[in-house]
């Protein structure tokens, strides 16, 4: 079905972003310079691709219609999904309120160390759920006609983020990688 696997593609990409911010971490760890525009561009990414993009597809069109399917909210695996979502924009804050004052207090830097790790587990682990769990049971679900309608919806969120942005949030990454490795 081609609107899951646009979902298990869009998956690729945020675990690559998880990877560099991993990187990031490691090399802070170190007491290594970490230029803060990376870690802006980082959040950037995962506040507008991953968040506001991608688990905008999930929350305002793949889960509702998951439900209209049979596949409860409350108390199965919808509800634990936005649950990780809410968690997840947790720890992004933190980790942007870190930065603003990074360079200052040292604690600002474990703050962002601590959220970011936080963060890169409960994504990845988030991201296996619904690759091995909640898009099988989409699978199973779904008619076709489901999927050209959950295409069009992805469509018109990919419209309303702005022409390129999508395409801009990956360049970066490829960006931030070549200054961290
Ligand atoms: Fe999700």
């Amino acid at each position: 079905m081609r609107s899951i696997e646009i979902l298990m593609s869009e998956h690729r990409i945020i675990e690559r972003a998880l990877s560099l911010l991993e990187l990031a971490v490691t090399r802070i760890e170190r007491g290594e310079d970490v230029p803060l525009e990376v870690l802006n561009k980082l959040l950037e990414f995962f506040q507008i691709f991953a968040d506001k993009c991608y688990h905008g597809k999930e929350e305002n069109v793949l889960f509702p219609l998951l439900e209209q399917r049979g596949i409860p909210r409350e108390g199965g695996p919808i509800g634990v999904m936005l649950y990780e979502h809410d968690l997840g924009r947790g720890y992004i804050r933190e980790m942007r309120e870190s930065l603003e004052v990074f360079n200052k207090p040292i604690e600002a830097k474990d703050k962002f160390k601590n959220n970011a790790l936080s963060y890169i587990s409960l994504l990845r682990d988030h991201i296996y759920k619904e690759d091995n769990i909640l898009f099988k049971m989409a699978l199973m679900v779904l008619t076709r006609d489901d999927d050209e309608e959950l295409l069009r919806e992805f469509e018109e969120i990919e419209k309303k983020m702005g022409a390129g942005v999508h395409e801009q949030l990956i360049k970066n990454l490829d960006n931030i990688e070549n200054i961290l490795r």
